[in-house]
């Protein structure tokens, strides 16, 4: 699986810290940005990690801000885009499972970098259940439009 990762400047130094973590498991993944944290618009980074997922350059994106919020709306603007904001493995698990989420969103400035790995891991382990679950999911997408 082919991991995106986007922040803004709030979410600059746990990116850093996560993409340590993709490289130990060798699991590979395309940095969107930003690159310091110089002052930059969330918008910005979400919509490229966004277009990134939906072009299929990734398979699931990692989008980081300061709260997670800003970063995370911006996500769920982008057509096909279920961008789930979560502090903790349980939601980071049912993202998947029930809502087959292709982006997950974490606060830099909201959750500890253990805890940020900690979801991380379970996130990548966990696989959509379809069923039921798809039934739901093809309502949002009719809610697109
Ligand atoms: C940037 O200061 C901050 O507003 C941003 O990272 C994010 O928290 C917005 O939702």
């Amino acid at each position: 699986m082919k991991i995106g990762i986007a922040s803004d400047h709030g979410g600059f130094e746990l990116k850093e810290y996560i993409k340590e973590y993709l490289e130990k498991e060798a699991i590979e993944y395309i940095d969107y940005g930003t690159n310091s944290l110089d002052s930059v618009d969330y918008p910005d980074y979400g919509l490229k990690l966004s277009k990134g997922v939906i072009e299929g350059e990734v398979d699931r994106g990692i989008a980081i801000c300061g709260t997670g919020i800003g970063i995370s709306i911006s996500c769920n603007k982008v057509k096909g885009i279920r961008c789930a904001l979560c502090s903790d493995t349980y939601s980071a698990r049912m993202s998947i499972e029930h809502n087959n989420a292709n982006i997950i969103a974490l606060g830099g400035r909201v959750i500890g970098r253990d805890l940020a790995i900690e979801i991380i891991s379970t996130w990548l382990k966990a696989e959509f259940e379809g069923g039921r679950h798809k039934r739901r999911i093809d309502k949002i997408t009719n809610i697109e439009g």
